[in-house]
């Protein structure tokens, strides 16, 4: 059910200049998601009845993005904070909630952060301010001497004493429904920067005798996102976020600083992970299994016991089952490794099946592709291949089969077979001798 309670805003109509990017500042991805998802991920647990975005420039590309999770309001020109929230207005008629507003370029604020500020039912505004190491060019909040909020003052505007304050304006901001409109109403742009500030509310609540209130969150949690630094700079305050969470979760990372999770990574219980291990998106590890230095794993399921890597690759739809092994140099891509099945050394299996326990020698390589289309690869169970072999596809190699090294199978093979498709071997007697004498001697002769 939802929280008729509550709707939310998020401000996403600002230019993101200073990104240089073609795609909107909010579809960049932290953890291989984009920014704005994360934040509406984190906000979903509250329910609230209406998900409202606000955007300007690139609109479509976050219409396309968030589909049907929000309802997009365009805001052309910008003219403020305040301006941007008073688009939601014909969105918002009738609604005597709270209205929550986030900025889509903070997307790293906590459902406990969120829910300590809705809680606040008899202030009128409740904003998210935060202690940062360097305030800057936040702006400043203002309380009384008993701990309300009396004031936003923003940077551009303040005076000398009020640059001192170190409690400084997030942006973020719960309101009570049943004034937002008719306080925005009030809003003039009469300040530095000519814009409706969204801040400019906390003053005019005060003077109509509403309750405003400060609730505070570490910075992390409230750090804006305005260009590639700073991206880098969330990234990180993911990263050592998930590397904690699955640490706390029974996952040793011999050195957590150098392995790189996907925003929706999944991990059992009792697995280890190399140094220098990247995860993409999609990918489940189960429990027992050992991840060894310098794999690069995506859209890939691993089964309980299984060891993979050093220096492995598995692509989307790898697919391991328990106990299989992966060694070095080896890339998996949409292809079933089925129980106890090894591929230990420098070898290419795609758009295949390995029946269980099978065994592939070091160098084979699944020719799956024609330069048109692709082709699956049927390896029986307990099939046994040897070192550097081609495997044509479409082709099947039956249970048991033995193939032997350097062979290219075309065919389809029975079970329990051996295949050997390699030119027969020749010996003559003293040749290379030979070869070298006379070798030699032109060359000396020269
Ligand atoms: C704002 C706050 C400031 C706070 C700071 C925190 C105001 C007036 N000031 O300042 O107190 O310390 O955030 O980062 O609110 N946006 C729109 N439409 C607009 C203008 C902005 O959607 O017309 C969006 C932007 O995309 C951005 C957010 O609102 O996500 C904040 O805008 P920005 O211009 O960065 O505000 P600041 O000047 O940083
Ligand atoms: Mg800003």
């Amino acid at each position: 059910m939802n929280n008729s309670d509550l709707a939310i805003i998020v401000l996403a109509a600002g230019k993101g200049t200073r990104m240089k990017s073609s795609l909107h500042k909010v579809l960049h991805p932290i953890a291989g998601r984009p920014m704005l998802h994360h934040l509406l991920d984190r906000v979903a647990p509250l329910k609230p009845s209406r998900n409202i975005i606000i955007a300007g420039a690139g609109i479509e590309q976050v219409e396309r993005s968030v589909g049907a999770l929000a309802e997009i309001v365009v805001q052309e020109p910008q003219l403020g904070t305040g301006h941007a929230v008073q688009m939601a207005r014909a969105k918002l008629e009738g609604f005597k909630g709270t209205v929550l507003v986030l900025y889509g370029d903070v997307p790293l604020i906590s459902q406990a952060t969120m829910e300590n500020m809705i809680k606040h039912k008899d202030a009128a505004v409740v904003v998210l301010g935060f202690r940062p190491a360097d305030p800057f060019r936040y702006g400043r909040l203002k309380l009384n001497r008993a701990g309300r909020l009396q004031a936003i003052v923003e940077y551009k505007d303040a005076n000398e004493e009020e640059r001192k304050i170190d409690l400084c304006n997030s942006g973020i901001m719960a309101i009570d429904g049943n004034h937002l409109f008719d306080l925005l109403d009030l809003l003039d742009n009469k300040n530095a920067a000519n814009e409706y500030y969204l801040t400019d509310l906390v003053g005019i609540a005060n003077s109509q005798g509403h309750k405003c209130v400060v609730v505070e969150a570490p910075e992390r949690e409230v750090m804006g996102i305005n260009s590639r630094s700073e991206l880098a700079q969330a990234e990180k305050i993911f990263q050592d976020q998930a590397r904690q969470y699955f640490m706390d979760e029974g996952v040793s990372l011999l050195d957590p600083s150098s392995v790189y999770f996907s925003y929706d990574t999944k991990i059992g219980k009792d697995v280890s992970i190399g140094p220098n291990v990247f995860f993409g998106p999609e990918t489940t590890i189960d429990d027992d299994v050992t991840i060894n230095a310098f794999c690069h794993i995506e859209g890939a399921t691993v089964g309980a016991g299984s060891i993979v890597g050093p220096f492995a690759r598995l692509r989307p739809a790898a697919k391991l089952g328990k106990n299989v092994k992966v060694g070095n140099f080896v890339e998996v891509k949409k292809a079933d490794i089925e129980d106890g099945a090894k591929v230990n050394h420098l070898s290419y299996i795609g758009d295949a099946r390995v029946g269980k326990n099978a065994n592939i020698g070091a160098g084979t390589i699944t020719c799956n592709y024609d330069g048109y289309f692709k082709y699956h690869t049927d390896i029986g169970e307990g099939a046994f291949i040897g070192s550097n072999t081609a495997i044509v596809a479409p082709v099947k190699v039956g249970d048991g089969a033995i193939v032997g090294a350097g062979s290219i199978v075309t065919k389809d093979t029975e079970g329990d077979a051996l295949i050997i498709s390699r030119s027969k071997q020749r010996e003559i007697g003293g040749w290379a001798k030979t070869f070298r004498t006379t070798q030699q001697e032109k060359k000396d002769n020269k």
